[in-house]
């Protein structure tokens, strides 16, 4: 038995027909790490994991465990002996089989004696929280309880690489959060490599050591939660990661030194400055500034609505005319316009009511800025 120590996928295409679902897909996952595929409905997450598992003929590229090669469009390695398990969103378990033989089916496959089943099957049934439910029927049990059944079952089989495909979308929030929570605790216990699909942002923040954005079949950035959520690659991933007020901008004046820049741009006559830092997340985001500079080209900026402070600051100082209250306990949700007609989405702590007129201020740090048109990632 070979041990797997990591997945490596090089210049992965997918086509249905003429369609290209997935292009120059490039990625490793190692031995522990917990990734997650990122993206809005049809951009590929789930294409990219079936190629991955087998379940789908690739195009073009390669797929590597190890040094060795499982499927490069013509040879292939088949679904079952590349040592993966899947959980599907919609569990997938035989309805007439109890729970207990649920999660011992793979196992039965396998020569392994009565006894040793019982006893891997009733471990992992405990560690998923649900003994004593060995005898029911699927039907019987709430969805999330499903779920955990359909995790059991791949677990139980001890596979190198666990990939799950939006396992949780079908719970309801509550429920959503405690199985988040659980699947990082058994993440945490069991160290098995695992690839997560989800189109819900908090959940791959919360979930992963290493996030994949992707859209319409392309690798938008790939980062850990912190440099995706702090550094989004370009618009697109912003968005993505919470960062409203997108305001159109002219830049006045850049100076870089560098790893980083101060740079003044012009949002609708209100000079603002915004401090960017260059890191390996968006190392083709200078070349394109200055250009944009250059041409004297519109640029786009974003600010998430946590980040801008109420009062008077250092510098970035507005003034914003109070539109909607959207009161939602501790904080409340607020629209308003600024003094240079532009819209702002803000947060607010203290009581605010519509028409009030607020001084708002944005850390330079906070204002990111964006070329319009290119893929600041790689
Ligand atoms: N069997 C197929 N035949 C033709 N086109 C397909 C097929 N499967 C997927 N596609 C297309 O490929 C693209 C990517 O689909 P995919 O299912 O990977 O998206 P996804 O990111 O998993 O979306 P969702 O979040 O809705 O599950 C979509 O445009 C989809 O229509
Ligand atoms: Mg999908």
């Amino acid at each position: 038995m070979r041990e797997f120590k990591k997945l490596t996928i090089q210049n992965l295409t997918k086509k249905f027909g003429e369609k290209e679902a997935l292009t120059d897909f490039n990625l490793t996952v190692e031995k522990g790490q917990f990734v997650t595929f990122l993206g809005p409905s049809g951009c590929g997450k789930s294409t990219a994991l079936n190629c991955i598992a087998g379940l789908l003929p690739i195009t073009s590229g390669q797929i590597y465990i190890n040094e060795e090669c499982i499927d490069n469009g013509i040879k292939k390695v088949p679904v079952e002996k590349r040592g993966f398990g899947m959980v599907f969103q919609n569990y997938a378990l035989f309805p007439h089989l109890t729970v207990f033989n649920n999660v011992a089916f793979g196992l039965e496959l396998k020569r392994i004696s009565k006894n040793e089943i019982k006893e891997k099957v009733l471990n992992i049934l405990k560690m998923v929280h649900l003994e004593g439910y060995e005898n029911k029927f699927p039907s019987q049990m709430s969805g999330g309880e499903q779920q955990r059944v359909a995790i059991a079952r791949c677990i139980v089989l001890e596979p190198d690489l666990l990939m799950l495909d939006e396992p949780l979308s079908n719970l309801d929030a509550k429920l959503r959060n405690d199985m988040r929570y659980e699947l990082k605790t058994l993440h945490e216990r069991l160290q098995v490599a695992s690839i997560y699909v989800t189109h819900d942002q908090q959940e791959a923040l919360a979930l992963s050591d290493k996030i994949v954005v992707m859209k319409k079949g392309y690798i938008q950035q790939v980062g850990t939660p912190e440099e995706i959520y702090s550094h989004p690659a370009n618009l697109f991933v912003a968005d993505f990661m919470g960062f409203r007020n997108i305001w159109e901008a002219q830049i006045e004046e850049i100076d870089d030194s560098n790893d980083e820049a101060k740079i003044v741009v012009d949002i609708n006559g209100h000079k603002l400055i915004s401090h960017t830092k260059f890191t390996n997340q968006n190392r083709r985001l200078k070349p394109a500034l200055q250009q944009a500079f250059k041409n004297h080209q519109t640029i786009n900026t974003a600010i998430r609505p946590e980040d801008f402070l109420i009062g008077k600051g250092e510098t970035n100082n507005l003034k914003c005319k109070v539109g909607i209250v959207e009161y939602l306990g501790q904080i409340s949700h607020i629209t308003g316009t600024l003094n240079n007609n532009s819209q702002a989405d803000f947060r607010a702590s203290e009581k605010i009511r519509i028409g009030d007129e607020l001084d708002l201020w944005i850390p330079p740090e906070k204002l990111l800025v964006f070329p319009k048109g290119v893929n600041t990632y790689v």
